[in-house]
This record gives C-alpha cells, structure tokens and sequence, in this order.
C-alpha cells in the first residue's frame, strides 16, 4: 500500500495527475477516482484531454464530452468492488463550458446569448490557445463550488500544456490586470473618444490599426467581445485568484506519472520542477509501466528436451517447430531479465533525481492495456493493496 497516495486519496479535494503523452495520467486519474470513491468519498474524474480515453479506461465505451456520468455500483460489484460513495466521470467540453461561465457572470439572459453567440466566442472555444485550459479551469471551479464531491480528480493534457492548465488562473490575472486594459485603451482615452463609463474598444487605435493588418476583423470582434463582457470581468478575475489559492494551498495535491525510458523521465522531472517553481510542488511520482521481472524458467539440467517432448505430445507441435518455441522462451526470458533490470537501473536514477522532494511510486506494465474496470482494478490493486484487499474479496495475489 501506498501511504502517500493512500493518504491524498482520502484528504485531497483535487488531484491532478501530470505527465509527458502516453504514460498513463489518464489511467491513473481513473485509479484515483476508483480509490477514493470505494473509500467513500464522492469523486468525480474529470479529464481535459480532448481524447476519449478516459471513458475508455473505465470500459464505458461512447461518452458525450460535457456530460456528467456515473458509473454503477453493479458494474463494480462483478469485480467484488463495492463503492461507498458515487463515483462521475466528466470529458470537458470547451464550448459549453465557456458558456456556462459566461452565464454565472452575467445575469441578463439576453447578454448571455449576445457574448455567447459572438462570433469572436465562439472562435475563442474552437481555436484559441489555452482556451480549454481555461475552460478546465472554469469548470473545476464550479464543481468545487457546488460541493457536490468531495475529490474532483482532474487528469490533465500532456505535459507541454500541462503549464499552460496551471498557468490559466494566472494569465486570467495577467490579462485582466488593470494595467494591460489601460494600455488597450490609451490611445482611444488620448484621442478622447472613450468616456469612462461607455468603454468603446473597438474604437482603440492598436485595434483598428492591427485588425487592417489581419483583414479578419479579428481585432475588432475582439474589442466588441470584450466591450460585452466587460460587467463580467471583475467575477472572472476573482474567480482566477481563488482558484490559484486553492491549486497552491493543501487542497490540491499533484502526482507527477512517468515511464521507466529516458526521455518521458526526464520530461516528467522537469515538469515537476516547473510545477515546485509555481508553488505546487507534486507529492509523488507514478513511474507507470516497469517491466516485472521474469518468472523463473526450469533450472534441472535438459529442461529444454523435456519440454520440446512434451510440446509434441501434449499439444500436437512438430518437433522442428517445437524447439523453434523453446529457443525463443529463453530468448524471451533473456530480453526480460534484462529489461527488468534496466527498468530497476532507471529507477535508482530517477529516485537520485528526485533527490527526496518527492516520493516514487512503481505500477507493472500489464499484459494488456487498461480499457475496462478489471484492469484499473489490477493497477489499483498494485498501489494500495494489502489493506484494502481485506475489503475487496476477489482473490488477492498481493502478498
Ligand atoms: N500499467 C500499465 N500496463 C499496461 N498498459 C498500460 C498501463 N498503464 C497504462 N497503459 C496503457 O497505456 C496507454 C496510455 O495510457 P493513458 O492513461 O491514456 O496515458 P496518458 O493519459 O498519459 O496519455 C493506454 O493504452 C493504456 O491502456
Ligand atoms: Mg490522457
């Protein structure tokens, strides 16, 4: 059992899990949110990750983004789980999360339809970076505010816009500091057409010079955009330094999630030290996928004859083909050991590298991918069992 994560689990009100692509944060957040909702607290995973591999983790097949879905006592029970409280998955959609924010903000429902159907919003939701971390950032928030679970589990994007997650609250702060806004005005307050009260952006001169330059108009919409928006501006920023106390304070915990191969390791360490620098130094890192080490072949000498024999007789193998077999089980055994070893090598590094910041953490690779409740069920089972398999009945290999 792990008692780092065992603890985050049970205490945390948000858990990210971070990481380069590909090495299991999404795998992981499911995990978590298994744990945490078996130990009866109600959890829901939220994934921002555009791709639908959260749904597909959980074995729940085709899941709208945007829709909150729980997944059933019944399911878990086939796999001797029993949740204690309810366990939610939601994949974000950035679109209805914008506009939903937009809604809490402003209170007139016709600005509400004016700012969301905009065409400037809209681009926003379909392309403008760091949209969707904002987006997230939206989102999280409300869910905390609703008080509707106790552990919100967000798995984030890979790690090259991991930062720019985090850094939303932020840049929300930066964007709406007053500073900039005045700095957009300027040249429309020095040519005296903005009165304080009617801020006419569009009429700034950077926003009609640049949006000639654009030919999109794209400037334009913008100053329009944030003409309407302006009321909602003093909620959002707000908003923005609330969430950044919560993701700095004891709340929130972060779990670093790595490979064994050199680069994901290294790349994970930096994004721990990016994140330490940020003042949300993670807890633990997850080193996913460790090779196990190989099943001890026969050791009586002539091991290889006895079993070509019995390959012949016992499952109608040519003899050829059956020592062919042989030959590649030890070949295969050999490559193994030494990934295993390798795996155990890199380990060590990684523990050096850390340099005791924070902990690490090891899950086997699994002979397949985790695409159902059975396989988190065996990854949850590798970090936090035994105590936990007291109250899981289905055979516990742990020893
Ligand atoms: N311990 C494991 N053993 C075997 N396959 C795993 C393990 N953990 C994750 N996987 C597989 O690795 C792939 C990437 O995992 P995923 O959680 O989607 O990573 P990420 O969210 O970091 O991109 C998936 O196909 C998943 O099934
Ligand atoms: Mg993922």
């Amino acid at each position: 059992m792990n008692r780092v994560l065992d603890n985050l689990c049970r205490t945390s009100q948000v858990l990210f899990t971070v990481g380069p692509g590909g090495v299991g944060k999404t795998t992981l957040a499911a995990v978590l949110g298994l744990q945490a909702a078996l130990s009866g607290r109600r959890t829901l995973v939220m994934t921002v990750d555009p791709a639908l591999r959260l749904a597909d983790a959980l074995g729940l097949g085709k899941v709208r983004p945007g829709r909150r879905v729980t997944i059933s006592g019944r399911r878990l029970e086939r796999h001797g789980l029993q949740l204690r409280a309810g366990l939610e998955m939601v994949m974000l959609d950035t679109g209805r999360s914008l506009a939903a924010a937009v809604s809490r903000q402003v209170a007139s429902r016709k600005l509400q339809r004016r700012i969301v159907e905009h065409p400037f919003f809209q681009r926003m939701c379909e392309d403008l970076a760091g949209a969707r971390e904002y987006a997230a950032m939206e989102e999280l928030y409300h869910r905390l505010q609703r008080g509707e679970h106790d552990l919100v589990v967000v798995d984030t994007p890979p790690a090259n816009h991991a930062l720019d997650f985090f850094d939303a609250p932020e840049k929300v702060l930066q964007v709406l500091d007053r500073r900039a806004w005045r700095w957009l005005m300027r040249p429309a307050l020095l040519a005296g057409s903005v009165g304080r009260r009617t801020l006419d952006f569009s009429s700034g001169y950077i926003v009609r010079t640049l949006s000639r330059f654009t030919g999109m108009k794209f400037l334009a919409e913008l100053a329009s955009f944030v003409n309407l928006f302006a009321g909602a501006l003093e909620g959002l920023r707000q908003r923005a330094e609330h969430l950044r106390q919560i993701m700095r304070s004891d709340r929130s915990a972060f779990v670093l999630v790595a490979v064994p191969e050199h680069h994901p390791a290294e790349q994970a360490l930096r994004l721990g030290r990016r994140l330490a620098a940020r003042e949300m130094t993670p807890r633990l890192l997850v080193v996913n996928r460790c090779q196990p080490p190989a099943g001890a072949l026969p050791g009586s000498p002539g091991w290889q004859e006895g079993l070509v024999r019995r390959l012949v007789a016992e499952e109608g193998a040519g003899e050829a083909a059956a020592r062919r077999a042989v030959v590649a089980l030890e070949r295969g055994h050999r490559l193994q050991r030494r990934l295993a070893l390798r795996d155990r090598r890199r380990l060590a590094a990684l523990e050096r590298q850390a340099e005791g910041r924070f902990p690490l953490a090891t899950v086997a690779l699994l002979e397949q991918d985790v695409h159902d409740i059975a396989g988190l069920e065996q990854i949850r089972r590798q970090l936090f069992a035994p105590a936990e398999a007291r109250s899981a009945p289905a055979g516990r290999e742990e020893s």
